[in-house]
């Protein structure tokens, strides 16, 4: 095929027809179309845009791309959930357990730390012996067996997707909103969910930075998703500062099994997960309206059931049973730094994208895609954003294990991300709107 011929359509504002898409899409998966051509029309789309009938189409064309997993075998209705990224955020760890406590099957197929922004895979990869490359089969015993599986994207689950997003990653055309909505979606409806529940995130912490493009990405993720017959739920929040108590992985997973244990926490991180996790029982049909699957999480996470599930999930894809007892012990890195308050004050932010960076420098995330994560890399933050502080006293506890050159700029980076004013911040909403 002639991939010039859409680049320079594309260049003055043409429209792609559906057959031009399907070739390029199939051809790129198998490698036939050169990277340096496929980046060329990114660049173009990223300047002129696709209208929603092309959207569609790289939609239906990347799902066609690789195989399409299905669970009818499960007799109920299965229902996932995905965040468009952030810092802190470590919801799912939490939502999946209760979530499939109530008796709804999630196949959760997730993804890695990217840019700035933490990965799910990342941080169960920090549970000793944990695999997240499962095969089609070991993933459907999982969820049979525990209603709930974690899984990475295979080679044969939308390998046009796989290939893109690489190229998108390195050739700053990830903001595309179509583009963002066919990626998300391709692997969502491939994996065989029934419905989903989206998390877009709001603020500098992640990728979209104002409501009104989180609305718009919303709104599409639900109409497209409708034509697939996946029921989608978007709810815009908050990503102005950090979620939950601490940033990194293994971190955050012994956060998460405290969380489950106790069925308490960060008060914003809590009604986050209930809000999404109430949302998914609905969807689930165990739960008549929202609010009742709000109620219903609180009750099933505060009992303390979930973090039984939690283990036996994480044990039937591998991790090691006595890796529980390291995390009980707060065994942590090699390494650890206190962030000191430079002022006496108010705490009035606590810059999401700094603290990501930041760990980037302290080896929890990646530069280039074949770098190595230092799980035990990471932030405690002791105050929040709000909080009075007083000039010396700990903000927060920085932690690495490998020495690296880029160590200090990273400790320097995490410390500016805290900022301290003479007046009371102000308060912001949690959930700014929900789209279905
Ligand atoms: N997450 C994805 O899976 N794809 C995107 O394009 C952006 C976020």
């Amino acid at each position: 095929m002639l991939v010039t011929e859409l680049i320079s359509k594309k260049q003055s504002g043409g429209v792609l027809t559906n057959a031009g898409i399907d070739e390029l899409v199939s051809e790129f998966a198998v490698g036939r179309v050169p990277d340096y051509q496929m980046a060329a029309l990114l660049m173009a789309i990223y300047f002129r845009g696709l209208d929603d009938r092309e959207g569609l189409r790289f939609l239906d064309a990347m799902i066609r791309s690789g195989e399409r997993l299905s669970f009818d075998s499960i007799p109920r209705r299965k229902v996932d959930k995905h965040s468009t990224g952030g810092i802190g955020d470590k919801t799912s760890l939490i939502i999946a357990p209760v979530v499939a406590e109530a008796g709804v099957p999630i196949p959760m197929i997730s993804g890695r730390a990217l840019g700035h922004t933490g990965g799910t895979l990342d941080k169960l990869e920090s549970i000793r012996g944990l695999r997240v490359t499962l095969t089609h089969e070991e993933f459907a015993r999982t969820l049979t067996k525990h209603y709930c599986a974690f899984g990475a994207q295979t080679e044969s689950l939308v390998p046009a997707d796989k290939r893109l997003y690489a190229l998108r990653d390195v050739t700053s055309t990830v903001a595309i909103p179509p583009l963002i909505a066919a990626s998300i979606l391709s692997k969502k409806i491939a994996e065989g969910t029934n419905a989903l529940v989206m998390d877009v995130k709001i603020g500098p912490g992640g990728f979209l930075t104002n409501e009104f493009e989180a609305r718009e990405l919303s709104a599409r993720l639900v109409r497209w998703s409708a034509e697939y017959s996946v029921e989608t739920i978007a709810v815009g929040t908050d990503m102005c500062e950090p979620l939950g108590r601490t940033a990194g992985n293994r971190i955050e997973v012994a956060e998460c099994l405290d969380i489950l244990a106790t069925g308490d926490g960060d008060a914003r991180l809590i009604e986050l997960c209930a809000v999404l996790g109430g949302t998914m029982l609905k969807l689930g049909g165990v739960c008549s309206s929202t609010d009742d699957g709000k109620n219903e999480f609180l009750r099933i996470l505060q009992s303390g059931t979930a973090l039984a599930r939690f283990q036996s999930i994480a044990e039937e894809q591998g991790a090691d049973p006595s890796v529980w007892r390291e995390f009980e012990s707060g065994e942590r890195a090699a390494n650890a730094q206190e962030i000191l308050a430079q002022d006496d004050g108010f705490l009035q932010e606590i810059r999401p994208r700094d603290i990501g960076l930041g760990l980037v420098d302290l080896g929890a995330g990646r530069c280039i895609a074949t770098d190595e994560i230092d799980p035990t890399a990471g932030i405690e933050f002791f105050k929040r954003r709000g909080n009075r502080v007083t000039r010396g006293e700990p903000l927060a506890r920085a932690y690495w294990s490998r020495s690296t050159t880029s160590v200090q700029t990273g400790l320097n980076r995490l410390a500016g991300a805290f900022v301290i004013g003479s007046a009371p911040a102000e308060t912001r909403p949690l959930v700014y709107f929900e789209t279905k």
